[in-house]
């Protein structure tokens, strides 16, 4: 009976696709300790640095923490909810100066949640082929009908729109604002022009650009000011925040619908009080001080022919990336190889990611190596 398994698993590590989870001993700042080795951590989402470091834990600890406890117990439909949890809600509401805001366990639960209720039966999604995986999980969920369109390009986007739209009642357009895996940028002007003239919602994933992008860190729809002109904009706390969470805001319509429909919301346990206070300190206390330390890490990556802190580097078969990220790993940087179904096949790559304190000079040797070894 088993066996199937072993078979596909025998397959997986023959194409050098086989996953295990790695164990690090500790991280420090811009720093991961393994196997007694210390490392520049290129592989983390922890941007801005709130997440595993001890002083930041410690003061929240100290002046909040300590009221909050580790477990919610149910779902917030079921017994209600702390204020803690519709404060955090008011703030992001009031940040980005939407009409409501609902949080969800992750951004993982949120884009599930989202896409698998918007698009009923007769309607339909457009979605960048590059979307993260929570999206596609979400769609197929769906009872609704979607297509992919090539990535961020906005041209097979409107032939894909003049095909289909008439067949639907309604459609969604649905894009990441950062791409996780590529850096690149979304042309969200356009996104918002077309579902104008087309009359589509558009919803956007920010995860890798809340707390990074735009003067008050609300992401990329802040920095080109369209917030007021997208329908939904998803928000993770896992990422730059340093914390555990997500949430959608945006028309108060959609919010209460979610509210109502989106299985992931009502279905699971609420996250512990602690998480979402904290999430609410750093957004409160931490993340208006950042300003300066994002546009730094940001021009970093300029320099380095990106448009956002996430960095690829395309080697393209399984084996040769997995050896780069070796290679990067003896001379003391720390690079996870991602490979299909991540990214697509024959696109295999390195996804360097900077976080704030990370200076130019980290990065003179990675260049060398890289170049050497393309
Ligand atoms: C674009 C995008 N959306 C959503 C998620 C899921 O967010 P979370 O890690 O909070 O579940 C990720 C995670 O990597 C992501 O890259």
């Amino acid at each position: 009976m088993f066996e199937i398994y072993n078979k596909k698993l025998e397959d997986l590590k023959s194409a050098s696709h086989f996953r295990a989870v790695s164990e690090f001993e500790r991280k420090e700042g811009k720093y991961i300790y393994v196997n007694g080795k210390r490392l520049l951590n290129l592989s983390s989402n922890n941007y801005l640095n709130f997440a595993d470091n001890e002083e930041i834990t410690k003061e929240f600890l100290d002046t909040v923490g300590y009221k909050y406890t580790f477990g919610s117990a149910s779902a917030r439909l079921l017994t209600g909810t702390l204020p803690v949890y519709n404060e955090l809600e008011n703030i992001i509401t009031s940040l980005f100066n939407t009409e409501k805001t609902l949080l969800f366990n992750s951004g993982y639960h949120a884009n599930v949640g989202i896409n698998s209720a918007i698009a009923d039966s007769g309607d339909v999604i457009f979605s960048d082929k590059l979307n993260h995986a929570s999206i596609i999980d979400g769609m197929q969920l769906s009872k609704g009908k979607f297509f992919r369109y090539r990535h961020n390009d906005m041209e097979s986007l409107e032939k894909l729109i003049l095909r289909e739209r008439e067949n639907y009642k309604n459609a969604i357009i649905v894009s990441e604002s950062v791409f996780s895996m590529d850096g690149d940028i979304a042309d969200l002007k356009k996104l918002v022009e077309l579902k104008k003239k087309y009359n589509c919602i558009l919803v956007v994933d920010e995860a890798h650009a809340f707390g990074v992008f735009g003067e008050q860190g609300l992401g990329v729809c802040e920095e080109f000011g369209i917030i007021q002109d997208v329908d939904l904009i998803m928000g993770t706390f896992g990422k730059a925040i340093g914390s555990m969470g997500a949430f959608a805001t945006g028309r108060k319509v959609l919010i209460e619908y979610l509210t109502n429909k989106a299985r992931s919301f009502i279905f699971s346990t609420s996250l512990p009080p602690i998480d979402i206070a904290f999430s609410k300190w750093i957004i409160e206390n931490k993340l208006p001080q950042t300003y300066a330390k994002r546009m730094r890490m940001l021009n970093l990556a300029k320099q380095m022919n990106s448009e956002s802190q996430i960095i690829p580097v395309i080697v393209g078969e399984n084996d040769k990336t997995v050896k780069l990220s070796e290679i990067l790993f003896q001379n003391g940087y720390f690079t996870l190889p991602i490979r299909p179904p991540t990214v697509p096949q024959g696109t295999s790559r390195l996804r360097l990611s900077l976080t704030a304190d990370i200076v130019e000079d980290d990065l003179t040797k990675l260049k060398e190596v890289i170049l050497n070894y393309m």
